[in-house]
């Protein structure tokens, strides 16, 4: 579906005197001052505020099928409009796993139904998640749905050689393999970071070397297959020298960061709320100074939410029982503006490249992360910089409420995003 919309004085990538935008049937037909709404266009007052390509998301995990009771394709498009994205990457491990066309099917036609955002189901790399055979890429990618990208994210593929073959596949296939990076040999048990703060605690440790020791194998992997590798949710400072290494040699790989893991550190385990478990782990300030540098220097190379709902006697429980992850669609944005922009780390154009153009780049979309010109899609989010809120987690569109940022004050609001000219989201609503 596509529409026509007149969005009125936006500043697009906050550069310059404020504009008008008109999209017509889905594409941007005009910029200039002065533009007027044509007869059954929909209008967006931009109120001067920033206008960026719309977001893509690597990382969200929707738990449908199998737990609506935490989010369904409907909820969590709701949260994605709302946080301003227009695509995001739905995670393979629901119940049962989409590791099959029709799984993957269903998800694409769930999200294209509800129309909110594309939802792009992510196909799970091995059969059932379980790291010993290797599912049907091919069948995904031929399917409606068009898989491109798998991932077993929850799990590692930790096989080294199940992983080398899952890579030379993909090469065949042109998709992207991403890697959720734990050695699980050395996380058995593991709850935090491990480091001073975990040990004063008594919480099981998840070393460094967990993730960094498969960062740096499947870059090897990656080098010898001639083929690319995405690094989910990277974590360390270790993780950061690595890439860097990996892309110097010339090794097609690249990787996202979490706003969690930008702006939060193991320091918020104190109170033991389970709400700050996660996997990968909270680390320490020196990896999340890192990780904001890194992102800013292009080391790693864009923002993928890991948004995870889970149901609150999920959450509200022993640290050790409770589940991994958290919220991250609504809040993502916000968290960049703090912790990047902020501190002069990304301009505006930054913040367009690492949350919509360097993600649709590396999974190969066409039709999202494109610069904001006449004849391009009209995949577009509307930021105002200056209104603040305060997180409440009853309050966010997610069925869940798993949210670190509860009472936070955000610094910056999504004031409206839209997908092929139709407007998904306005003031804190969506509108489908
Ligand atoms: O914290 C996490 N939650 N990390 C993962 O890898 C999986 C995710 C989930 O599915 O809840
Ligand atoms: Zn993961």
């Amino acid at each position: 579906m596509t529409g026509s919309v007149l969005i009125s004085d936006v500043r697009p990538y906050g550069e310059g005197d404020a504009v008008d935008v008109l999209v017509v049937d889905g594409s941007i037909a005009e910029i200039g001052p002065g533009l007027t709404a044509p007869d059954g266009a929909d209008t967006v007052d931009g109120r001067g505020g920033v206008l960026l390509p719309g977001f893509v998301d690597l990382h969200t995990h929707l738990r449908e099928p199998g737990r609506e009771d935490t989010e369904t394709i409907r909820s969590g498009s709701a949260a994605a409009a709302l946080g301003g994205y227009t695509a995001v990457f739905a995670m393979a491990n629901t119940n049962p796993v989409a590791d099959n066309s029709t799984i993957t099917d269903h998800v694409w036609r769930t999200g294209q139904e509800v129309g909110l955002v594309d939802v792009h189901p992510v196909g799970a790399i091995t059969v059932g998640l379980q790291g010993k055979q290797l599912a049907e890429m091919g069948m995904m990618n031929a399917g409606a749905a068009g898989v491109r990208m798998f991932s077993d994210d929850g799990k590692c593929v930790d096989d080294p050689l199940l992983m080398r073959r899952a890579l030379e596949y993909a090469k065949g296939l042109g998709v992207l393999i991403a890697q959720h990076a734990e050695e699980p040999r050395l996380t058995v048990g593991a709850v935090a970071h491990e480091g001073p703060n975990a040990a004063r605690l008594g919480l099981a440790g998840w070393p460094r070397a967990a993730e960094e020791s498969i960062v740096v194998r499947d870059a090897l992997l990656a080098r010898d297959a001639g083929t690319r590798v995405h690094i989910c949710h990277a974590s360390t400072a270790g993780t950061v020298e690595l890439l860097r290494w990996a892309k110097e040699q010339g090794i097609a790989i690249t990787a996202e960061v979490t706003p969690h893991h930008l702006l939060l550190d193991d320091s918020r385990l104190a109170t033991y709320d389970a709400v700050n478990k996660v996997n990968p782990p909270l680390r320490e300030e020196s990896d999340k100074l890192a990780l904001r540098q890194a992102l800013a220097d292009g080391i790693v190379d864009c923002v993928g939410t890991d948004h995870a709902p889970h149901a609150s006697q999920e959450k509200c429980c022993e640290f050790a029982q409770a589940r991994p992850g958290m919220l991250g669609l609504e809040t993502a944005l916000p968290i960049i503006v703090d912790t990047m922009v902020t501190p002069g780390l990304l301009d505006w154009r930054g913040v367009a490249r690492v949350m919509s153009e360097r993600p649709a780049q590396i999974v190969g979309l066409t039709d999202q992360g494109r610069p904001i010109e006449v004849g391009e899609p009209g995949n577009l989010t509307v930021v105002d910089p200056e209104t603040s809120w305060v997180v409440r987690g009853a309050e966010l569109a997610s069925l869940s409420d798993n949210t670190p940022y509860d009472a936070m004050t955000m610094p910056a609001t999504v004031a409206a995003t839209v997908l092929r000219g139709v407007v998904t989201a306005r003031q804190g609503k969506v509108t489908r």
